[in-house]
């Protein structure tokens, strides 16, 4: 590995034997780009996105559903445009059908998206991590990183472990426990910065200037942010090629839900998926909600906020795609709400009970904001609702515990059952 001075020195991405990438245009004036370490267009600072071949060949439904159950089975709508290199056996995650929760919000179907336990670390971000590495291979770099509210760490420290890449991850000091285990024990550089998420994505987009590192959400993101429409695609295809009417997701930087959305629209342009365009619903936690703000506000500039949620995952207070995410959420005609912690843990624990799925909390605040749009009349009772459960419930046991009836101890004695059964009666 090169020392981080000489990697500044050299110019990122002048060899390498990973998969080709796409070129990348901007998002705001279209201006074309190499593919290149770099997030932002150099004449109007807009996001830089892969740019796709028109004329590529697109697969049937069938040639789709032959292929191994991962991300890359959707690979014409990826940026790698050879075969992928590291990570090929993320995604592909149940839909599960989720009656009783219908039931207790008051729609006429729901279903669960449960990346709780996408592969290999228990988040979506699973996904766009597998993208950005391969990006990253693509473009010779040797060394990865990322800033996080805590899953991507877990991620990219877990993935790049397993492609033998070095990893620089830095995360808010205060991260729960959990994230901050499950992202050490990879072996990366874990970096904790005084400081909330939006310091530590400030520090990191010095960072990938100063080192030529491939971060993942800084440098890399046009490729990364990709992996998020592979939710769309999974969505689409387990529900045998239709559109959903209505999905809730929660909302950070605003990427994922962005994402969706603009995967549904290519899949429905590709002659392969059925329905009117679904509508996106946006959900944050109330004591970070810039996002949600904008929608209900109007305009396409965001307020950037002070994070101050137990919903660490998704406590970003100055989200880098939060316009284009609430233009997703107008022109689709969906909404948004923030729901506060309180209302987010019983989301946690309504989900667990009427799924079996144990969600943290960023999961919570999608229930809990799909059961407060219904309440506001957004959602109504003749509608189907996709829940994307976006991050798996043992990673923030602290944010729930609290709120369980502690369990009863007793001696090995079967009249102690006895006496509780009774009381249960
Ligand atoms: C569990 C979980 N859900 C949702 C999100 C939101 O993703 P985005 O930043 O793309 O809006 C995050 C982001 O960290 C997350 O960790
Ligand atoms: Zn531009």
């Amino acid at each position: 590995m090169s020392s981080p001075v000489a990697a500044a020195r050299t110019a990122p991405a002048a060899v390498s034997n990973g998969p080709r990438l796409t070129p990348l245009a901007c998002r705001l004036c279209g201006a074309p780009h190499a593919p290149a370490p770099l997030a932002t267009c150099p004449e109007c600072l807009g996001p830089l996105e892969p740019a796709y071949d028109a004329a590529r060949r697109l697969p049937t439904r069938a040639e789709i559903e032959a292929r191994p159950r991962s991300i890359w089975r959707y690979r014409e709508w990826l940026p790698i445009l050879d075969a992928p290199v590291v990570s090929t056996d993320t995604g592909f995650t149940p839909l599960l059908e989720a009656p009783a929760l219908a039931r207790a919000l008051g729609v006429r179907r729901a279903l669960v998206k449960n990346d709780a336990v996408c592969h290999p670390t228990l988040s979506f971000k699973d996904r766009v991590v597998a993208v950005a590495l391969n990006a990253a291979a693509g473009l010779g770099l040797e060394t990865v990183g990322c800033a996080s509210t805590g899953n991507l760490a877990n991620s990219v420290a877990a993935q790049a472990a397993r492609a033998g890449l070095p990893a620089w991850i830095f995360v808010p000091e205060d991260l729960e426990i959990g994230k901050i285990v499950g992202t050490a024990v990879y072996g990366p550089r874990l970096v904790r910065v005084r400081g909330n998420y939006d310091d530590v994505n400030r520090l990191c987009a010095q960072v990938a200037d100063r080192f030529g590192w491939g971060l993942v959400n800084l440098n890399l993101r046009g490729y990364y942010g990709e992996g998020s429409k592979t939710v769309a695609f999974e969505i689409v295809e387990q529900l045998g090629w239709r559109l959903p009417q209505a999905v809730v997701a929660p909302m950070a930087g605003g990427s994922l839900l962005t994402k969706i959305d603009k995967g549904f629209a290519e899949l429905a342009k590709a002659g392969l998926a059925d329905g009117p365009r679904p509508r996106v619903y946006g959900a944050q936690a109330e004591g970070c909600a810039p996002i949600v703000n904008l929608v209900h506000r109007g305009g396409d500039r965001i307020e950037p906020v002070v994070p101050r949620t137990i919903a660490r995952s998704i406590a970003i207070g100055n989200p880098a795609d939060g316009r284009f995410a609430a233009e997703a959420i107008r022109s689709s005609g969906g909404a948004a709400a923030a729901v506060s912690d309180a209302e987010l843990v019983e989301g946690i624990t309504l989900l667990a009970a009427t799924t079996g799925v144990f969600t943290e909390t960023a999961g919570g605040v999608t229930v809990a904001a799909a059961r407060k749009l219904v309440r506001e009349g957004q959602l109504g009772p003749d509608d189907e609702v996709v829940l994307c459960i976006t991050g798996n419930g043992l990673k923030t046991i602290e944010a729930v515990q609290p709120a369980l009836a502690p369990a009863p101890i007793i001696d090995p004695k079967l009249r102690e059952v006895a006496a509780l059964a009774q009381a249960v009666h």
